[in-house]
């Protein structure tokens, strides 16, 4: 046996499928919002994320998976996805014609070196969306709004939506000075990590998690008593359309985000499931000033946002959010006493390529454990085939839940399929049926059998 290394997970099954209907629901909404799919690599130059999230971020100094390759480069696997998505936009020359903005969306996994807790994995998955190349509080705005509307769309109903700007370059200069002073006196009785991320970055303090600093930390001047004129103007820009597409919202003067390619809007979903667990954000972003030119783009702006693929399946599990997806087969196929299975797979190749969810037990089995097994696979129908009924060309086929049982000729299959199965229970229910079976309307005058495609009656044909 070996262990799952520490902070990772299995998906499988139903939570796989889970997974999968989150991730192509969450692509079909940014594809409705305009949007492209990317797929970058896991693997990057180091360099692009001290450069991009930040040598003063704690992701940055330590979280990565870093190693060096056998030609001496030092690797990261991603720890997110914005830096390498705008990397891609920049090598692939997509700012080249100026038809801005470019929209990206992504998936997949991200690796950081955190202490594994609930809703916190070391590998773990996100779905996220770029916006890039045209700066206005309109462009923040509508990104917010998609995020939010995602997760509507999703069956999350309670989201909480914390917003808060970290203003322009004006403001941030003199917010930093602000907590250089009210840091400075403070700093010798604050942890370790304190005492670098005040040398590094001063803003990063705000981060800190460590008990005994939280009561310094939420006394610190906050970032809203520093806005310019400017930034407090589109931080109310954004906030005013928000109001009119009815999206609440809470500013929080305290979010600040741990990356450092943040400036202008930052914003972070949150959810408490109905079990009470707080899985932390489910979804976060916010506005990039300088990440493109940072990475060798030209100097255009951009806004984002990564939802927590773990995260949303938890709280879709707790909340009992029913996933609208079929579950079962549509056909289990039992072969009576037969030693040749050739016609057998055949039916079931043919009926798969029609598009049905067939199985076959092909493990030679008696009837009573083949019908068990199609109760166990969630089979809507049985479909009974012994030499018989290959010498005559019919089927027998049963419904796994009233038992009922009719003979179906060979021509008639799928259409009797696609009748019980895709347009739910429109099947007769004449024993006899293939065919010959009356309309059981007595006022219908139509004469066709109930087998005819273009029958122009719209009743049922049940004896
Ligand atoms: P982030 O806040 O680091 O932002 O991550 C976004 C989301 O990923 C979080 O809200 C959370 O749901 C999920 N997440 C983060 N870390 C973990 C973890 N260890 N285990 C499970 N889930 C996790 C970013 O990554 C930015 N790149 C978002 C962004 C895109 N900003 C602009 N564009």
């Amino acid at each position: 046996m070996f262990n799952l290394v520490k902070g990772t997970h299995d998906v499988i099954l139903d939570e796989a499928q889970q997974y999968s209907y989150i991730e192509t629901l969450l692509a079909r909404v940014a594809e409705m919002y305009g949007y492209s799919e990317f797929r970058t690599p896991v693997l990057e130059y180091t360099d692009l994320f001290v450069r991009s999230v930040g040598n003063s971020s704690d992701i940055v100094r330590k979280e990565m998976y870093t190693f060096l390759d056998h030609g001496d480069r030092s690797i990261t696997l991603r720890p997110e996805f914005t830096a390498g998505i705008v990397r891609s936009m920049v090598n692939n020359k997509l700012f080249a014609n100026q038809d801005f903005p470019v929209k990206g969306y992504y998936c997949g996994p991200n690796f950081r070196y955190e202490r594994p807790q609930q809703g916190r994995y070391r590998q773990f998955n996100q779905f996220g969306v770029e916006c890039v190349g045209v700066s206005s509080p309109e462009r923040d705005a509508e990104i917010i709004s998609m995020g939010f509307n995602s997760l509507l769309m999703l069956g999350f109903k309670n989201v909480k939506l914390s917003i808060n700007t970290l203003g322009d370059e004006e403001t941030r200069k003199n917010y930093q000075e602000a907590l250089r002073n009210y840091f400075g006196e403070k700093i010798d009785c604050m942890c370790e990590d304190c005492k670098e991320r005040y040398k590094l970055n001063v803003l990063r303090i705000l981060d800190c998690k460590v008990e005994s600093d939280k009561e310094i930390v939420k006394n610190a001047p906050k970032i809203t008593d520093f806005l310019s004129e400017k930034a407090k103007k589109d931080f109310d820009a954004i906030l005013k359309i928000l109001d009119a597409l009815e999206i609440p919202y809470e500013v929080d003067s305290e979010l600040v985000r741990g990356l450092d390619y943040y400036t202008g809007v930052v914003f972070e979903f949150h959810y408490t499931s109905k079990l009470g667990k707080n899985y932390g954000a489910i979804g976060a972003g916010g506005h990039y000033g300088h990440l493109v030119k940072e990475i060798g783009g030209p100097d255009i702006e951009g806004c984002g946002y990564a939802m927590g693929i773990e995260r949303l399946a938890s709280v879709m599990s707790d909340d009992e959010i029913q996933l609208p997806i079929e579950k079962g087969l549509d056909v289990y196929i039992m072969p009576v006493a037969l030693t040749d299975y050739s016609e057998i797979l055949q039916v079931a190749e043919y009926l798969r390529l029609n598009g049905f969810k067939v199985e076959v037990c092909l493990e030679g089995k008696g009837m009573g454990q083949m019908f068990k097994k199609a109760e166990r696979r969630d089979a809507k129908l049985a479909l009974i085939i012994g030499e018989t009924e290959l010498k005559d060309g019919v089927f027998n086929v049963k419904d796994i839940k009233t038992q009922e049982q009719i003979t179906i000729e060979k021509e008639y299959l799928l259409d009797f399929l696609d009748k019980a199965i895709n347009q739910k229970g429109h099947h007769h229910h004449d024993h006899d049926c293939c065919c010959g079976g009356e309309c059981c309307d007595d006022d219908c005058d139509c004469e066709h059998d109930h087998h005819e495609h273009d029958c122009c009656c719209e009743h049922h044909h049940e004896e």
